[in-house]
């Protein structure tokens, strides 16, 4: 039975925005959500957000997504397309991997053949996709990370029993996908797919709070300032063409007072502070409370909040 069964994220990731809904809620206007509208997540990574928004909002009309991270995205429109074919290949390395439980040594050495094997990418895409959760279910604290030569890196986790194969939520993905739009490539592109009544949500990868804390390797190229500014010069164009956008990011100005550069990049904008827990942080110290920003371009107007 997978008819009542709520798609999920099926991936472990860092920045995953659970935490976040209750307060993107709160400023969705809700003249957008009460019509027919169209959803667009140009950094869509795990699509925490996505997932929320194809459950609960019967006016949707699509949704499309794009991320940069063509692994990603292979794995996507896997599930989109071939789910039964993904699901055969997970429940195998899902046998095996649960076999060599109680021999750290042959878990290790299975964990590195497989990470060698996706490295290589010889496989076909439901292959390299079957990989891509593997890696993710079994690498320490669900990272994606790769190097300038875009080979993952992460080493093994300390999962005791890690589900690798959730067929049921594969499943309920692959058919709440039916309604998106799935690309690859740099987030401007998703322009060419806005109508008239669109909401965008950026989560771009977060301006690290520190040299160290950078967890922002999501990509071969890395996403700098002047990428963040390239990104606000996007909402720029957006809110001119009368679009609704949504943004995340990290607050550098709660770690250092004098640190202006979102305040001032978004200026023209309302900017909230959001408290929010970051969770993927090799030290469980640091894993304390810290503030995000939440940023949009809204009308004060308007009426917000989820209308159903
Ligand atoms: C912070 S993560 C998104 C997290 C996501 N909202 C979630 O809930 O898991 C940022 C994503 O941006 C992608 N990315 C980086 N540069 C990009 C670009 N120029 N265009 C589109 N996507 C990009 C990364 O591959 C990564 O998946």
């Amino acid at each position: 039975m997978i008819e009542n069964k709520i798609a999920k994220p099926f991936l472990k990731w860092a920045g995953g925005k659970t935490q976040l809904i209750p307060d993107i809620e709160k400023t969705l206007p809700v003249n957008i959500t009460q019509t027919k509208f169209t959803y667009i997540e140009p950094f869509v990574g795990s699509g925490a957000v996505l997932f929320w928004v194809l459950n609960n909002f019967p006016n949707l009309k699509k949704a499309v997504i794009n991320d940069i991270n063509e692994d990603l995205i292979n794995t996507y429109k896997t599930i989109a397309d071939k789910p039964k074919e993904l699901i055969s290949i997970l429940d195998i390395l899902q046998n095996e991997y649960h076999n060599l439980e109680g021999n750290e040594e042959k878990k290790k050495h299975y964990y590195y053949q497989k990470r060698e094997l996706y490295n290589s990418r010889k496989e076909e895409p439901c292959g390299q996709a079957a990989l891509f959760i593997f890696l993710n279910r079994t690498c320490f604290n669900g990272l994606y990370r790769v190097n300038r030569k875009n080979e993952y890196n992460v080493p093994m986790g300390s999962y005791k029993h890690p589900t690798i194969c959730d067929r049921e939520n594969i499943l309920a993905v692959s058919e709440a996908l039916q309604k998106v739009e799935i690309l690859c490539g740099d987030f401007e592109q998703t322009l060419d797919y806005a109508d008239k009544n669109a909401m965008f949500y950026f989560d771009p990868p977060y301006k690290p709070l520190s040299e160290t804390s950078s967890f922002n390797s999501y990509a071969k190229d890395e996403f700098n300032d002047n990428e963040q500014i390239r990104l606000r010069n996007f909402c720029n164009k957006l809110d001119l063409l009368g679009l609704y956008w949504i943004l995340s990011n990290s607050d550098v100005k709660g770690k250092d007072m004098n640190d202006n550069f979102f305040d001032d990049l978004y200026s023209d904008f309302n900017i909230q502070r959001v408290v929010a827990k970051r969770s993927i942080n090799a030290n469980p110290e640091k894993r304390g409370k810290l503030t995000e920003l939440l940023i949009t371009n809204q009308m004060n107007n308007q009426n917000y909040g989820r209308a159903i």
